[in-house]
């Protein structure tokens, strides 16, 4: 028996096209992947611009397959599915982007941009109506607006109907991939909180994406950071915001203006080196921690074998070869 969504070993390489597409080339924007996600909760993946986040969740929905691994969502395996039986089930898994003007056809009113996967379902005209004005009314836009082309919305107003269009489909399990990061700050907080509520109303599993950590906190049940592909941590909202253990969460805290976290450091007290705009991805060859060039604690072991998520306590998983150290400095640096 699986958890609602279990994704197990995922992997997503890309090789590059044309003249380009070789070995040398490619990239393992996903490495070996896997989380749970209960039934009703969210799921918080927290990473840097370009660490993977993206690259997992087409594949974890199929948009675009993955290189190997696993995908259940309550209990079906989505690689078994052929393709006309993953268009159905589909329906069932649905994704918000971050940007909601390329979302929008801007050629296309509201009503027909919402009612084209009902169309699909085989659902009347007058069937059609009543769906989409219920989930206009449901995101807080008239559904006298229905008729109205997406220019004529605000950015904020354009996101509430991408996620009226998601939850048009009836789905379960919503991916929200940095579904507020393209919004003016003002506007953020109404959106969170109509996920939020949404969440509640409709019994909604997401999988709520962010480089923004105290977004993630907010909102989530269970929280995993991600590194270059690779999960680096996981845990409880409270086991990763109070206890935070890999070297790389630290230093991602640490960046955050009020926490009280402190970056790891070497033995002669040296902070570890930042990456500048976001991170790089890693080629398909490469051995040990991603993390190795930037690790203040980096050894020998680090390059030769690559470190696993393992268990620390409760939930709490960290992959580190030298997390006891790591453990040592967090309890001799808190007061
Ligand atoms: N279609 C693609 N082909 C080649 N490389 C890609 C493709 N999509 C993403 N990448 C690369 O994979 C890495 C991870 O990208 P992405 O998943 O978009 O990260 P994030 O969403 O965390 O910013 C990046 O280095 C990006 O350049
Ligand atoms: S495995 Fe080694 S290089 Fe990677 S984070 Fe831990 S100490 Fe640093
Ligand atoms: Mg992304």
């Amino acid at each position: 028996m699986h958890r609602f969504v279990e994704i197990k070993n995922l992997e997503k390489t890309y090789y590059g096209h044309g003249i380009f597409k070789s070995l040398k080339n490619a990239v393992k924007a996903v490495d070996r992947v896997s989380l749970g996600i209960e039934k009703k909760s969210i799921f918080g993946l927290v990473g840097e611009s370009g660490c993977g986040k993206t690259s997992l969740v087409r594949s974890v929905l199929y948009l675009d397959p993955p290189t190997a691994g696993e995908v259940w969502v309550d209990n079906t395996l989505l690689g078994d599915l052929p393709a006309s039986g993953l268009r159905s089930f589909r329906q069932r898994m649905q994704i918000v982007f971050q940007d909601p003007n390329s979302a929008l056809n801007p050629k296309m009113n509201i009503q027909n941009s919402l009612e084209e996967g009902l169309v699909n379902r085989g659902f009347d005209a007058p069937r059609r109506k009543k769906q989409v004005s219920r989930v206009l009314d449901l995101v807080g836009i008239s559904p006298s607006h229905s008729t109205r082309y997406p220019h004529e919305f605000s950015g904020g107003q354009k996101q509430r109907i991408v996620i009226a269009r998601a939850i048009c489909m009836e789905p379960d399990f919503l991916v929200l991939d940095e579904p507020v990061s393209n919004l003016d700050v003002s506007i953020q907080a109404q959106i969170v909180n109509l996920l939020q509520d949404l969440k509640e109303d409709l019994g909604l599993t997401y999988l709520f994406i962010s480089h923004d950590l105290n977004l993630v906190a907010y909102l989530s049940d269970r929280i995993a950071v991600m590194y270059r592909g690779r999960l680096v941590e996981s845990g409880s909202t409270d086991e990763i915001m109070n206890r935070p253990l890999h070297p790389y969460t630290l230093k991602l805290f640490s960046s955050i203006p009020g926490m009280e976290t402190t970056a790891m450091t070497d033995d002669a007290g040296n902070m570890p080196e930042s990456s500048s705009d976001g991170v790089k991805p890693v080629s398909v060859d490469t051995r040990g921690c991603h993390y190795i060039d930037l690790c203040p604690l980096r050894g020998r072991e680090c390059a030769a074998r690559d470190p696993q998520l393992e268990t620390v306590h409760g939930s709490h998983k960290v992959a580190c070869f030298k997390i006891n150290k790591c453990m040592r400095r967090i309890i001799s640096t808190k007061p």
